[in-house]
């Protein structure tokens, strides 16, 4: 028997992916998956972008591309994210395949076996995936309703037997909580985390997905802000805002981060897909992407709407819960003690399924919370799923 790495020893496959297999075999109403809905994506939009290509487009669209993106995509991208106020001229745009790679890169850039690395509690699955892929200590420090707790992270870079090697956040509706850090709070992130030496990665995939246009003011991503004295790693995606299957992501570092992170891409896959980076190009270049984006986001909106109201309707009052401002996601907390993936194997045999708490908790131990996403389901099933979840949490914690 071959003998494998540390590196394979640690991981384990997702409950959000073993939950995914068993739902679509047995027909059942999923809240589990963090993706958009298959009917949302801008289908003939792609149609229309494919068949106006020139030959020549496909041609470059056939072939490799430069290692950090395709030229065109690499400007209309600047474009975007110039629009939204990010500083593009004053750093380094690096195209990758999603941002999970761009995670991964950043992590291979920074961190040695061992090495601890900041997360929030609750974290985003596939991030801490990657960091423990690279056997990183994860070090939790808790969320608020305001964002990343100011007391447990400046108690965490305070320690004096441990030097954080990176810090991870997602700050724009947070992957499982769905809250959005104040404005206040990552002002006070900036102030502890100045000369510190520690690269922050703020990890910005949904704040496109707002529902509420007074919030914009709130979502200026740290990267925006462009405080001196941090290395701040941006990281972003086509994922939520044209589709996964294009497998495209991108970050925005500083210039000598950049360097180290081209190299680590080469070894990689030498590029990201010149194809699909060409329609995104044109995706981008054509404008077709504010229509769309303001399109999912009202549609996000209404479910997100939905599915409050059901919870409201059918939830105990010893049930918690978010009302989202944008994003994917309803965090519900059960009763202190309780174990969500009792409910969640009642919630299936009922025909609904939502994610347990510890899969977001980097210890894998807290186990009192359900993630609920409302992108991917129709309101119909949404008004039919839910009493099934509250029937089992009924059942299972009354
Ligand atoms: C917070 C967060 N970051 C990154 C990703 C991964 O995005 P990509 O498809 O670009 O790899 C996701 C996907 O769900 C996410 O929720």
């Amino acid at each position: 028997m071959a003998t494998f790495s540390k590196s394979v020893s640690n991981l384990r496959s997702s409950e959000i992916r073993d939950l995914m297999g068993l739902a679509n075999k047995q027909g059942i109403i999923l809240f589990s998956g963090g993706m958009p809905d298959n009917d949302l994506f801008p289908l003939k939009e792609l149609d229309i972008i494919y068949h106006n290509l020139s030959n020549k487009e496909k041609q470059i669209a056939m072939q490799y591309c430069p290692t950090n993106g395709l030229p065109q995509l690499l400007d209309s991208l600047s474009t975007f994210l110039r629009k939204k106020g990010l500083p593009v001229d004053a750093n380094r745009l690096l195209i990758t395949t999603g941002s999970i790679q761009a995670i991964n890169i950043l992590v291979k850039t920074f961190v040695e076996p061992g090495d601890p690395v900041i997360v929030e509690n609750p974290c985003f699955i596939g991030a801490m995936t990657v960091f423990k892929s690279y056997q990183a200590d994860l070090i939790p420090v808790p969320l608020t309703p305001e964002g990343i707790s100011m007391e447990g992270l400046k108690t965490q870079i305070e320690r004096t037997d441990i030097k954080p090697r990176m810090i991870y956040i997602t700050p724009n509706f947070h992957n499982p909580s769905g809250i959005l850090y104040t404005q206040d709070n990552k002002k006070a992130l900036i102030d502890i985390l100045t000369n510190r030496n520690i690269p922050l990665v703020e990890d910005d995939v949904y704040s496109d997905l707002y529902f509420y246009e007074e919030d914009r003011q709130h979502l200026k991503s740290i990267k925006e802000i462009n405080p001196e004295g941090i290395d701040v790693c941006y990281t972003g995606s086509f994922s939520k805002i044209l589709g996964p299957g294009l497998r495209l992501g991108w970050m925005l570092v500083p210039e000598e981060i950049y360097t180290k992170c081209e190299l680590i891409k080469q070894t990689l896959d030498a590029c990201s897909p010149s194809y699909t980076q060409m329609l995104a190009h044109k995706f981008l270049e054509s404008g077709m992407v504010y229509d769309y984006v303001k399109k999912v986001r009202g549609e996000y909106k209404k479910r997100a709407a939905v599915m409050v109201e059901v919870l409201k309707a059918h939830m105990p009052e010893s049930v918690t819960f978010n009302v989202p401002r944008g994003g994917f996601y309803i965090w519900l907390q059960l009763p202190e003690g309780s174990d969500a993936t009792d409910v969640l194997n009642k919630a299936i045999e009922k025909g609904a399924v939502g994610v347990s708490g510890k899969t977001f908790d980097p210890h894998e131990t807290v186990n009192d919370k359900i993630r609920l996403s409302f992108c991917n389901t129709s309101e119909d099933k949404i008004r039919k799923g839910i009493p099934l979840i509250a029937e089992a949490i009924r059942e299972v914690l009354m």
